[in-house]
Parts: C-alpha cells; sequence; structure tokens
C-alpha cells in the first residue's frame, strides 16, 4: 500500500549518468543536492533549493555531508550458510562436503530456517544491502521462510529452491521430479508477490543428473519471468569433475546451453576460469555473471577477469557470496575485488566497483529498472553512510579530492559502522534491528 508521504533528503547525492565501463569513470559519477521521495518511489533529484521550492509542504531531513547512494545489492548468496561463514582451511570440494551440506541440512526445519531467515536479513541490512539474490536449500521450507522474512520488510529478494539429485549426502537430495515439482509449486505459491522473484536453482553442473538439468530448463522455459541462478566454473576441480561427468560436451558452459539454462536472467556465480567461446556465448545469451571476490581469495577460486568480461560485453554483478564469501560487507567486497584486479595488474576505478554493487548486480538480476540506480520512478532503496564513521575513516575522507576519493575510502576502509541509514521500499530500517 502507497503511504504518498513526500520526503525530501538532502546530503550528498549519488547519481550515475553513465555506465563507468562505458564512459570515462570519473564523468560517470555526479552528486547532487537533494532526493525526493514519495513513499516508496523516488520522485526527483536535484538542487536542494529548487526541490523544496517546488514541494515546500514535504517533510525535510537534513544529512549534511553524509552521502546518500542507492542500496547495495548482492546478486549472488546463500542465506542458508549465514552459520557456516569463516570456516577454516579447504577447497570448493571439501568445504561443501565438510561445513556447506551438513549446516543445510538443517532446513528440513522450518523453524530453523526461520530463525537464519532473520539473521540473514538483519545482517544484510546492518551491512546497506537492500536486495539479494538468495540460493535457499533442497527444503521448500527455506524458500517459504525466507520469501516470507523478506517480505515482511518489504524487501526486493530473489531466491529459489536448491535442486540437487546426485554427489550430496543422503537427506540432502531431490530427484529430477520431485525438484521440478516443489520449485513448480513455489513459483505457483509465491508469484504476484510484487517484491519478491523466484529463481529456478539447480546447485551446480556436478549435483544433478542431466534428467534434473533438462527438468530445470523446462521449468525456466515454462516461466521465463523467473531468474536462473547456477555456479559455473569456479574452481579447476570442479570444472575437471565437470568434463568427467559430462564428457560429450566441450566445456562447463555448454552443460547449461544443452538444457536451455543458459540466457537473459541467467546469473552465473563465479565464471572465473572461461574459455573464449564460453565468454561468447554469455554474452550472446544474454547471461550475467555475479563476481564474487571475498569468495573467490577465500576458498583459493582464482581471478576473475572483470574488466574483460565486461569489454567482451558480458554483464557483471558484485556479490557476497556468503558463506563461501567471507564478509556481509559489499565495501568487503568491493575492496576484495579491488585487490583482485591489482592482483591481475588492473586497478578498477571506485566508480565501477561502486556500479558493479549497486546498478550491475541489479542489471544481473533484470532489476534495472527499479533499483541500483538513482531516477524518477525508481524504488526508494537506498543507504546513507558516514564518512567520519571512524577515526581512520574520518582523518583519511577529510582529506579526499573528490567523490570518488571518498567512495574508494569508505570501500577500503569502512565496514557496518559507515552505514547510517538503510533505508527499504521507503523506509528506514537500520534503526530497527
Ligand atoms: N558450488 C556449488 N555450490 C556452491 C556453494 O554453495 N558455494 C560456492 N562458493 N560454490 C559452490
Ligand atoms: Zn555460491
Amino acid at each position: 500500500m502507497s503511504t504518498s508521504q513526500k520526503t525530501l533528503l538532502t546530503g550528498r547525492i549519488l547519481r550515475f549518468g553513465a555506465d563507468p565501463f562505458l564512459s570515462p569513470p570519473t564523468e560517470a559519477i555526479h552528486v547532487d543536492e537533494a532526493i525526493l521521495l514519495d513513499g516508496e518511489l523516488i520522485v526527483d533529484i536535484g538542487s536542494a533549493a529548487t526541490l523544496a521550492d517546488h514541494h515546500p509542504e514535504t517533510a525535510r531531513i537534513d544529512f549534511g555531508n553524509k552521502i546518500i547512494t542507492p542500496g547495495f545489492v548482492d546478486c549472488h548468496n546463500h542465506y542458508a550458510q549465514t552459520g557456516i561463514i569463516a570456516s577454516w582451511g579447504k577447497r570448493l570440494i571439501d568445504w561443501l562436503n565438510t561445513y556447506t551440506f551438513p549446516e543445510e541440512m538443517r532446513f528440513g526445519d522450518a523453524a530453523y530456517a526461520a530463525e537464519i531467515s532473520e539473521r540473514y536479513l538483519d545482517l544484510l541490512i546492518s551491512n546497506g544491502i537492500t536486495s539479494a539474490a538468495a540460493f535457499c536449500t533442497i527444503h521448500p521450507e527455506s524458500v517459504d521462510a525466507l520469501f516470507s522474512a523478506a517480505e515482511t520488510r518489504g524487501m526486493r529478494m530473489t531466491a529459489g529452491k536448491v535442486m540437487m539429485d546426485r554427489n550430496a549426502p543422503d537427506g540432502l537430495r531431490d530427484t529430477a521430479q520431485s525438484g521440478y515439482d516443489q520449485s513448480k509449486a513455489l513459483i505457483k505459491s509465491w508469484a504476484g508477490h510484487e517484491r519478491l522473484t523466484y529463481a529456478v536453482t539447480p546447485r551446480f553442473a556436478p549435483t544433478s543428473t542431466p534428467e534434473q538439468l533438462e527438468a530445470a530448463g523446462a521449468l525456466w522455459s515454462e516461466h521465463t519471468d523467473c531468474a536462473m541462478q547456477t555456479h559455473l566454473s569456479e574452481q579447476h576441480e570442479e570444472i575437471a569433475w565437470v568434463k568427467d561427468l559430462f564428457p560429450d560436451d566441450p566445456d562447463y558452459l555448454s552443460v547449461y546451453e544443452r538444457y536451455g539454462l543458459c540466457g537473459p536472467g541467467a546469473i552465473m556465480g563465479h565464471s572465473i576460469h572461461l574459455t573464449d567461446r564460453e565468454i561468447a556465448a554469455l554474452r550472446d545469451t544474454g547471461a550475467s555473471v555475479a563476481h564474487c571476490p571475498t569468495s573467490n581469495a577465500f576458498i583459493g577460486s582464482g581471478m576473475c577477469d572483470v574488466t574483460g568480461l565486461r569489454a567482451a560485453g558480458v554483464p557483471v554483478g558484485l556479490a557476497t557470496d556468503v558463506g563461501g564469501g567471507s564478509s556481509f560487507s559489499m565495501f568487503a567486497t568491493m575492496r576484495s575485488a579491488y585487490e583482485i584486479g591489482q592482483l591481475r595488474g588492473d586497478a578498477l576505478h571506485p566508480a565501477q566497483l561502486w556500479w558493479l554493487a549497486t546498478a550491475g548486480s541489479a542489471a544481473a538480476m533484470r532489476h534495472d529498472d527499479k533499483i541500483g540506480r538513482f531516477a524518477p520512478g525508481m524504488e526508494a532503496d537506498l543507504i546513507i553512510l558516514d564518512p567520519d564513521a571512524t577515526p581512520v575513516l574520518a582523518q583519511r575522507t577529510q582529506r579526499a579530492e573528490d567523490i570518488s576519493d571518498v567512495l574508494f575510502a569508505l570501500m577500503i576502509l569502512g565496514d557496518d559502522r559507515a552505514i547510517h541509514q538503510t533505508w527499504v521500499n521507503g523506509k528506514e530500517m537500520k534503526g530497527a534491528i
């Protein structure tokens, strides 16, 4: 229900006029003085005097030198792994078997799923993440718990039941048929819930039989407004395993293509070790990549070539990949993306990193007409950042030369203390946690 209550927020409003991967990054960023909200929507952005003049009866909140930006968008994570974040010493397959699968087994218990859903959403909000694409577990209860908790908070969430019918322990497998039936029933029960999007979610090629991948592809073709999320080319051992399991396919992506699991709305987590053919196929089919830098460093997966993917025309968003990722903070995630770029000899510009964490991820989720940027008609998911939140940040941002320099200091030195407020759908939420 629209509250139709106009509010004028003043501060340093960050607005992108262009994609900083396609135009000079410093020219892509603009700073405005005021943003006008009407209930859940952004109505206007511009000079404080003009907007106040045009809307004299409007409530006004002045945030001084604080920065107001679109809420962060995390286009790939696993809410059910919240409890096992920061688990030591394994590479991907061992990490899944040792830590992840035993924890995911617990989500058949609706009460536990509800408890972790609340904890996970609290962590998103306190870190300024207003929207995310989440893997649930094989249990339909895990999807119901997350969607109902997100809906109560008014959050724009994408999520889906993991489909997994082999190479997983007893009690954590569905079948090609039950995975299809349960996913379809979840689509039916959550369809029409405005800020929720269902994602068809085959975990990754090694944990699905060809029959299940075929069923997942059929389901997606019957519900093309759904997203599709999976993992692609994360670690060399995983890629070799896919080669063994699918000997007739020339590469990893071709497995997904064969079963209709690549196209607009597909979010491919990681996508690090790609061939030229795979990169061209991602571009040609309109699929997106979720770059998960903290996870790629933490599990030892490798260094994704974000600039190369963007130059090839592949859309890229930024993602925490919690709990393979080591932080709920998008500052930490941007910092890690910067550091991986540096190790590759490619220093991503602060404007590019910020874009990935907002508009880039929103585009990967096909929600870039609603969130991720400030423009009239977009939804009022936004965050207010304090550049003086900690002593080290304050002394650095006070000598910043321009807005890019402030953003860079925030992503290198900032944490949840710099998230002053988080507004979801026109309402402040962080104070409520
Ligand atoms: N590949 C398949 N499942 C997973 C997962 O849960 N996390 C990560 N990082 N990679 C995966
Ligand atoms: Zn993942």
